[in-house]
């Protein structure tokens, strides 16, 4: 008889709809940690065409002919994104030059000559190989453009035009006539109509023309008075809308080099007016123009409101490809670190120090907010901290305001990341320590209590994480499952803020048919941006971000229902993650909360949908729930995060 009475009230207990029941259980009023207040943030990096022919408003490719792949050089990648004598039948010839240049960064440009009339040449724009796409045009924009042009012996005209392939004008095309030596011409195109286009330079005279440095980028560019030039408005929109606390930049890879000194980043490269930048060839296999430079890194993390982070080569190449015999030596590290020094004074020194009076001349007197800097990016072993150690040393002397981030490879277990922890610890345990690890989804919900374990002393930056769902065609994709994964795995991270600073996701940018790395947070074409499943993840969380994590506990059956309370002063926040095929009732049961109405966003759908150019099946949607007396009954779908909204009594 007892049994029954068990099962029957067991099953009164179960909901009509056959859904399961959840309590969470929490007591605004008892605070278990205090949170980091940056601990969401961007890593950008110039992987994907993440800046050159993505966010970097340029739209022509190639501008100053520098293309060179460095390890396998060709003549011919100078000629990238150009068509040369482009009308039928017309004669003429193009001569690539390196002698009398612009300037000893900018040396290569080309020489052209031909038929009065009818040579023509054009930039292409980021066009998949010249065959589709173009330089990208919308209706009824103001395009500002320059171009260098010098006259070898080159007697009339240059017509320069804002076309289509076929020739077909999209504004009132400009006539420059070239003198004897380099002179920049600025030009104003304004677009009557959208187009994949080309900027074609058509020869009305005769003789040798020099060209170098063609620019195109709507007048409207995000941060247009910037040096750079700007960048792309929807692309900066889409960052935005993540309220990054903090901008990690400028990689990743890119930032020590990889395979040769050759290619590391050097930000000294990036200053000053864009011709007078020195070009690279970067890791990802594609020249950076560096138009997005440090002093737009650093503006862009202002506009954004998030701590600039900067991260500088140790003096050892990024280890997972290069020779271990390509690292500095000690004393090469040791001049190096004068580099670094030069940074902090760029980004905060007086305007009478050399590099303050840099940034002012730029355009910025006033100092930038810089408060981490990280010295290496995916290093690890004693190659590695030998060579931090010094660079430390010598920040940490200069700078002792300055917090420095050190790595701890590229792995979230194991014997490398355990060794890591071991000299950081002994070593430099001052300084936060950057973790990287990609891991297939399911790992992710295996490790949520991760941080649980950590000792309290040493903080976290999460600098590169993902969850990595089976690759299909080639892409591994973006779908809501990897999302929610990442969201169960936040749940954890918020519970130990205390120690994890900080964490973005990355990679954060690619463009469609250009990248090199998938999953990515953000995907964009031409003209559009897709916000992938992860990306509201990532928007949700960054939202609603507490000061204080909340003592809360959850009585479920689920093995996979996640959860966190955190809090501010005015607002209750509560996380709900459910990576099952069930939808799960819960009912909240909290104390001192007012009573009213609260507001939730939720995010759901079928685990493998994923977002597309033309459909966005995953985003979220709003919704509210009432609390009376403490109490308020929530419908968790399968596959789904929801965030609740509490308004705490002032
Ligand atoms: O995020 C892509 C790459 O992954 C980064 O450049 C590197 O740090 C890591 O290996």
């Amino acid at each position: 008889m007892r049994k029954i009475l068990a099962l029957l009230t067991a099953l009164a207990l179960l909901p009509l709809s056959g859904a399961l029941a959840d309590t969470l259980t929490a007591d605004a009023s008892v605070t278990t940690a205090e949170m980091s207040d940056t601990l969401y943030g961007l890593f950008f990096e110039d992987i994907n065409h993440a800046a050159d022919g993505g966010l970097y408003a340029e739209l022509l490719n190639n501008r100053s002919f520098e293309y060179e792949d460095i390890l396998n050089p060709r003549p011919s990648d100078h000629f990238t994104g150009w068509l040369f004598g482009m009308t039928a039948g017309a004669k003429g010839r193009t001569t690539l030059m390196t002698e009398g240049g612009l300037n000893e960064n900018n040396p290569t440009y080309i020489r052209v000559t031909g038929e009065a009339g009818e040579y023509r040449f054009a930039n292409v724009g980021y066009s998949n190989g010249g065959l589709t796409g173009g330089v990208t045009i919308e209706a009824d924009t103001t395009y500002k453009s320059f171009v260098y042009l010098r006259s070898a012996g080159y007697e009339g005209e240059v017509r320069v035009a804002l076309t289509t392939r076929v020739g077909e004008e999209l504004a009132e095309p400009v006539l420059i006539t070239p003198t004897e030596e380099w002179q920049r011409y600025d030009m104003t195109f304004a677009s009557t109509r959208q187009a994949d286009a080309i900027l074609s330079f058509t020869l009305l005279g005769t003789g040798e023309l020099d060209i170098d440095m063609a620019s195109l980028m709507p007048a409207d560019a995000f941060g247009s008075d910037w040096p750079g030039g700007g960048l792309r408005t929807d692309l900066v929109e889409a960052l935005m809308e993540l309220h990054p606390r903090f901008l990690r930049f400028p990689g990743g890879c890119v930032a020590e080099g990889s395979y040769t000194w050759d290619n590391a980043y050097n930000w000294k490269d990036t200053l000053g007016p864009v011709e007078q930048r020195k070009e690279n060839f970067n890791t990802w296999g594609y020249m950076q123009s560096y138009g997005l430079g440090y002093y737009e890194y650093f503006c862009l993390a202002e506009a954004l409101g998030a701590q600039p982070l900067p991260v500088v080569h140790s003096g050892v190449l990024c280890q997972a490809r290069s020779p271990r015999e390509s690292s500095m030596t000690i004393a090469e590290v040791e001049a190096y670190a004068q580099d670094i020094l030069d940074l902090i004074e760029f980004a905060t020194g007086d305007t009478a120090t050399e590099w303050g009076a840099l940034r002012a001349e730029m355009g910025h007197p006033e100092p930038f907010d810089l408060r981490y800097v990280a010295i290496g990016n995916e290093n690890w072993d004693m190659e590695y901290f030998a060579r931090f150690r010094v660079l430390n040393n010598i920040v940490k002397e200069a700078h002792p305001e300055i917090t420095t981030i050190v790595a701890a490879g590229p792995v979230a277990e194991g014997a490398l990341i355990q060794n890591s922890w071991r000299t950081i610890r002994a070593q430099f345990a001052d300084s936060v320590v950057d973790e990287h690890y990609y891991m297939d989804s399911a790992w992710f919900l295996d490790n949520t209590t991760r941080y649980d374990r950590y000792p309290r002393t040493t903080g976290v930056f999460l600098g590169e994480y993902a969850a990595h769902e089976p690759a299909v065609g080639g892409r591994r994709p973006n779908n809501l499952y990897a999302a929610l994964c990442e969201a169960a795995y936040l749940t954890g991270i918020e519970r130990n803020s205390d120690v994890v600073r900080m964490a973005c996701y990355a990679p954060l940018m690619a463009r469609d048919g250009m990248y090199q790395w998938s999953p990515d947070l953000i995907w964009f074409n031409a003209r559009q941006v897709l916000r992938t499943p992860s990306y509201y993840v990532q928007q949700m969380f960054a939202e609603t971000l507490g000061d204080f994590v909340v003592e809360s506990s959850l009585d479920t059956d689920s093995d996979r229902l996640y959860q966190v309370v955190t809090r501010t002063d005015s607002q209750l926040y509560i996380k709900l993650v459910n990576v099952s095929e069930n939808v799960e009732e819960i009912t909240l049961s909290l104390l001192n909360v007012p009573d009213g109405i609260a507001a939730f966003r939720q995010l759901s759908g079928d685990k493998k949908a994923t977002n597309t150019f033309s459909s966005e099946l995953v985003a979220p949607v709003s919704g509210e729930c009432e609390i009376a007396q403490g109490v308020a009954e929530l419908s968790l779908p399968a596959y789904s995060v929801t965030i609740l909204t509490v308004a705490l009594e002032d």
